[in-house]
């Protein structure tokens, strides 16, 4: 009987292993490590697959990731032929729009002002400044970025989006390539990075990006942590070419005890924790590309290894 192999957090695995059950009867899910008989193990969902899977599961037919990113895998260490398929899936964007509307509200009513105010027992009023006069921009329109997009513009936020190659999203101003990116930064007064991590993204928050934002803009990094040069960060903080930051991801994880960046008054910390994939949701995800996989219909997240997401 193939088998699908879950290799993850095994308490969700339970959660996916009961939606398989219900609708995909004649596929075995497994719970790494009770792997079963590798040759029968078709397809394998991982945050981090067995550094030896090619050699292990012969018979493999599709890898998913586990989670909305796939930097954490050795392409090189894959099988060439292997599909990979990234987790979009609607729980996962449910928790960052969630994650973001709540971020780019703090700061554009300066939340992280007033706490710093109330802290000093100061009764100051900043200027206050309705939704349409602040201008957001999110780098990357995937589905993460798109859906993150559709809810500011909904709050009636003035909303752009940059990515790599075209996309259209209603109501919000698209830039597309490096030869619009100064545009758009110049335009981005909240700035979101949503972004894949791959060679073309690392470091790429840094100090001549920030250069390009308007004076005392703010940052919301939920991309990955390798992507934001944080001693750039820190001196951009320090002089007032960015006003706050609020980090979900950062270089390393978990961030050691005394870091700078933790004791920063300007930079707010969540431990990665903007979104999760959701068992339920992903595990039908998952059965739909299956399904589709079967039928050759094309594959919702199939990653493109030249380009990296
Ligand atoms: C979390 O960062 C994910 O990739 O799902």
């Amino acid at each position: 009987m193939p088998s699908f192999l879950y290799k993850s957090d095994p308490v969700r695995g339970r959660q996916w292993a009961e939606v398989f059950q219900r609708q995909a009867a004649a596929l075995d899910f497994r719970i790494w490590p009770d792997i079963g008989d590798p040759a029968d193990v078709h397809y394998l969902a991982a945050w981090e697959p067995p550094p030896d899977i090619a050699t292990r599961f012969p018979n493999l037919k599709l890898l998913f990731s586990s989670g909305a990113g796939v930097d954490q895998f050795n392409f090189a260490a894959l099988p060439p032929e292997l599909p990979i398929v990234r987790m979009v899936e609607p729980g996962i964007i449910r928790g960052m729009v969630e994650y973001v509307t709540h971020a780019v509200l703090e700061l554009h009513r300066d939340r992280p002002a007033y706490r710093r105010q109330q802290a000093e027992g100061l009764w100051r009023p900043l200027p206050v400044r309705t939704a349409g006069e602040r201008r957001v921009g999110v780098l990357g329109l995937g589905s993460l970025g798109q859906a993150v997009l559709q809810a500011l513009h909904g709050l009636g936020f003035d909303c752009a989006g940059w990515s790599r190659s075209r996309h259209t999203v209603p109501g919000v101003s698209c830039f597309a390539g490096a030869d619009e990116l100064s545009a758009f930064l110049a335009r981005s007064e909240i700035l979101v990075c949503l972004l894949p991590l791959t060679e073309a993204t690392r470091g790429l928050l840094d100090a001549t990006l920030f250069q390009h934002l308007p004076r005392g803009a703010a940052l919301v990094q939920v991309g990955r942590g390798a992507q934001l040069v944080i001693a750039d960060l820190l001196t951009a903080l320090d002089s007032g070419q960015l006003s706050e930051a609020m980090l979900d991801v950062t270089d390393p994880e978990p961030l050691p005890p005394g870091h700078a960046l933790w004791l920063h008054p300007r930079v707010q910390i969540t431990p990665h924790i903007a979104s999760m994939t959701q068992p339920h949701s992903a595990a039908e995800v998952v059965l739909d590309n299956l399904r589709r996989f079967e039928a050759g219909e094309p594959l919702i997240g199939l990653v493109d290894r030249m380009r990296g997401y």
